[in-house]
């Protein structure tokens, strides 16, 4: 029987990131969406499913080789009902549920912060960010843009190169998450199209 919060997450499915085919390169470019899906669960890989197919089309177009990229979320774990604001809650959902708020990390949207108990993946992302050094990193999304910049905005800040609080001196892209150009959105394509080059330019040590 699940008793806490923490047997909550511990009973989330998990997907770790798709690491490099390569050994480790002043040019790497990393990818860092949101959390895996069912498709994600499925296959052991991020960024597989309807999202994932789309985003690949994008980095093709790009000239980017997806296996030469790192390719993560911030959460590994599978929200329930993919909906990542599970892991997210105001200061008052969170006094109603007994649950602890990870609020140095900051605000995520109006008024809510990560969980407690999740925080540690924001931790498990600078790890593998430290230990693969990309040269340049796209945000796929609001998500990763508030775990990898503390920002919210993600339809103004997107395109707009901003700092890495996870790992200082790396640059971030801000873009759009490909369920997003899904849901109707096709006509945002180039603008995606567009971030995915900068970050490509940037990570080959062009301005
Ligand atoms: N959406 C994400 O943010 N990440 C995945 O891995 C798949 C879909």
């Amino acid at each position: 029987m699940l008793q806490s919060a923490e047997d909550l997450r511990a009973a989330l499915p998990r997907v770790g990131p798709q690491l490099p085919n390569i050994p480790p390169s002043p040019r790497l470019l990393a990818l860092v969406g949101e959390a895996p899906g069912r498709d994600e669960v499925i296959a052991g890989k991020p960024f597989v499913g309807r999202s994932g197919q789309l985003l690949d089309s994008h980095l093709r177009a790009a000239g980017i080789e997806r296996a030469g990229c790192l390719v993560a979320n911030v959460f590994r774990f599978q929200p329930p009902d993919n909906k990542v604001g599970h892991f997210f809650a105001s200061r008052a959902k969170a006094r109603r549920l007994g649950l602890d708020l990870a609020e140095a990390l900051g605000r995520f949207g109006g008024s809510d912060y990560c969980l407690a108990i999740f925080a540690d993946e924001i931790d498990a992302l600078s790890q593998i960010l430290a230990e693969w050094r990309p040269a340049a990193i796209v945000a796929l999304g609001r998500t990763p843009l508030w775990a990898l910049t503390g920002q919210g905005g993600i339809l103004e800040c997107r395109g707009k190169v901003q700092a890495c609080r996870l790992l200082p001196g790396v640059p971030v892209v801000p873009t759009y998450h490909p369920s997003y150009l899904l849901r109707g959105n096709r006509a945002a394509e180039p603008n995606f199209q567009a971030d995915l080059v900068l970050a490509a330019s940037l990570a080959n040590g062009s301005p």
